[in-house]
């Protein structure tokens, strides 16, 4: 039984293909952690995925992979509840009623929509404006108070508080507010090893920008030697002036458990070469015994389809419950 201190906290990642560590270190590294005192329900959001089209075959592939590697990483699918977005299809049914309360403005204003569509002329589909929507759909349907995310999320989550407030001043408390839980220090946003102002991303055409959670330790060591960086040769963290190494100093203390100050103090007098080396070494050993895990997991397919089995029927009968009262709320007639 769950203790009634306990919060409720819902997440998701999209299932397209690599993972990198600024997924692992703005959101699925404070899920692990977090679980532990709450009442948690973590979402593949494969349905978010298919804003960029996608092969079926690797669709299907990177979801049921995913789900070992977020085992891997430390969710804990006896406590927590883990499960596939569009297994439910009560997130889409929310999704819907939540689309008719909001308003265009509102999408169109969001720096995500704004950015991804002015890089897709072919393909800027509805669905990369509504995206915020189905969201806010995940989120509510789940009564959930804190989510846990990185930086580039903040803006999607106030739209979900801003609708669920909408809805239930027009219609009566129905949802819970949601709170963001955002880590304050770097960590929240990790920069491309290439452009360290740019966030780091797994659909960045530059490999070298990125660290996957699968990466080998020569491909990782390789990425941060290669990382992009000043030429003053001093290691001190500042976002402004030193962005590459910052970003770096970060990662480095959120796979070492290092505070910067400390950081900062070990490699005082050593040289970049010396640094992007240790950092890489750092990467990898922490990661390793996560790809370990991974591969035990990956293989065990039966598995994997038990915990999402158990999942959707965990997250189904939560989500059904807020679904049957929002359709009453909103008026539908539903027989004697
Ligand atoms: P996604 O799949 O892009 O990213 C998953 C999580 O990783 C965080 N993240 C980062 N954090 C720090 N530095 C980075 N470079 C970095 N890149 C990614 C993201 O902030 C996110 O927390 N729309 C969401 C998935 C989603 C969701 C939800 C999240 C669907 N429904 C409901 C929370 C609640 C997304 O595309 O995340």
């Amino acid at each position: 039984m769950h203790q009634t201190a306990q919060k409720r906290l819902f997440s998701a990642i999209q299932p397209s293909g690599a993972i990198t560590i600024g997924n692992y270190i703005g959101a699925i590294q404070n899920w692990a952690a977090l679980q532990q005192q709450n009442d948690c329900i973590f979402a593949i959001a494969d349905l978010h995925a298919i804003t960029v089209q996608q092969v079926p075959e690797i669709l299907r592939k990177n979801s049921r992979d995913l789900v070992a590697l977020l085992l891997a990483c430390g969710v804990d699918c006896k406590n927590s509840i883990l499960f596939l977005q569009s297994q439910l299809s009560y997130h889409i049914e929310l999704m819907w009623l939540l689309s008719s309360m909001c308003y265009i403005g509102e999408l169109s204003r969001m720096t995500q929509f704004k950015d991804k569509s002015a890089k897709k002329e072919e393909n800027c589909n509805a669905g990369l404006m509504t995206y915020p929507v189905l969201m806010a759909a995940d989120i509510l349907l789940y009564q959930t108070e804190i989510v846990p995310v990185g930086a580039d999320q903040k803006q999607h989550l106030e739209l979900a508080r801003n609708l669920a407030l909408r809805f239930n001043n027009r219609y009566s408390q129905t949802f819970t507010l949601p709170e963001p839980y955002i880590t304050s220090n770097g960590q929240a946003k990790i920069f491309s090893l290439q452009e360290p102002t740019k966030k780091m991303s797994k659909s960045d055409v530059n490999s070298l920008s990125y660290i996957t959670l699968l990466d080998k330790k020569e491909e990782i060591i390789k990425k941060c030697k290669r990382a992009v960086t000043d030429s003053d040769n001093q290691i001190y963290f500042d976002c402004q002036n030193k962005a590459g190494i910052s970003n770096l100093l970060t990662i480095y203390s959120a796979f070492t458990g290092k505070s910067i100050a400390e950081a900062e103090m070990q490699f005082k007098g050593v040289g970049y070469a010396n640094f992007k080396e240790t950092v890489g070494e750092a990467v990898a050993k922490y990661l390793a015994p996560i790809q370990e895990r991974y591969r035990e997991l990956v293989a065990d397919k039966r598995y994997i389809d038990t915990v999402l089995r158990d999942g959707r029927e965990r997250a189904g009968d939560i989500a059904y419950k807020t679904l049957r009262k929002v359709y009453k709320k909103i008026g539908f007639y539903r027989g004697e």
